[in-house]
């Protein structure tokens, strides 16, 4: 059973998007903060759409660094995301085909999508070393971390 505090993390990522920090190193905050709440949290990034090339493109991160830092639409998790506009949970990345992997060590994958006025913009992906950590709390807080940082941000995520 992993212990994790929802509320504590939240009230943190509240406080610090109240300090009224550029956008790069908000986001770049908030990966360590939610890295460092949860043990099941191994990598957290934002990537964001490109939407002439259809790519998204990595724009803050925790965790070690990875080679996918630009994806093509459709392609990976990620990828998929970027055009179902649905929050995917992967338990197991063995199970996917459509996988890409930055790391041997990540069995498990969290991707929940960012909306700016309705449009999916951009998505927090959460890599865990654990099979099959995430749960609905994990799902509801992260779309929570999403729309805390669209209405604090606005615009200026279209520009990073
Ligand atoms: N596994 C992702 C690629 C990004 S890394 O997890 C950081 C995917 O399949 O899209």
């Amino acid at each position: 059973m992993i212990e994790v505090d929802f509320s504590k993390a939240l009230s943190e990522v509240s406080a610090l998007l109240k300090t009224n920090l550029p956008t790069l190193v908000g986001l770049e905050k908030i990966c360590a903060i939610l890295k460092k709440h949860f043990e099941h949290y191994d990598w957290v990034g934002f990537y964001f759409s490109d939407f002439k090339k259809q790519t998204l493109h990595l724009k803050a991160f925790s965790g070690n660094p990875v080679e996918h830092t630009e994806i093509p639409f459709g392609k990976g998790i990620c990828g998929q995301v970027a055009v179902s506009n649905e929050n995917f949970i992967v338990p197991d990345v063995l199970a996917q085909n459509n996988y890409l992997a930055c790391s041997i060590d990540v069995r498990s994958e969290i991707v929940i999508p960012l909306f700016l006025e309705g449009e999916n913009i951009g998505q927090i992906d959460i890599d865990s070393k654990k099979i099959d950590p995430f749960t609905n709390e994990d799902t509801h807080f992260l779309e929570n971390i999403c729309g805390l940082v669209s209405k604090t941000y606005k615009t200026s995520l279209l520009r990073l």
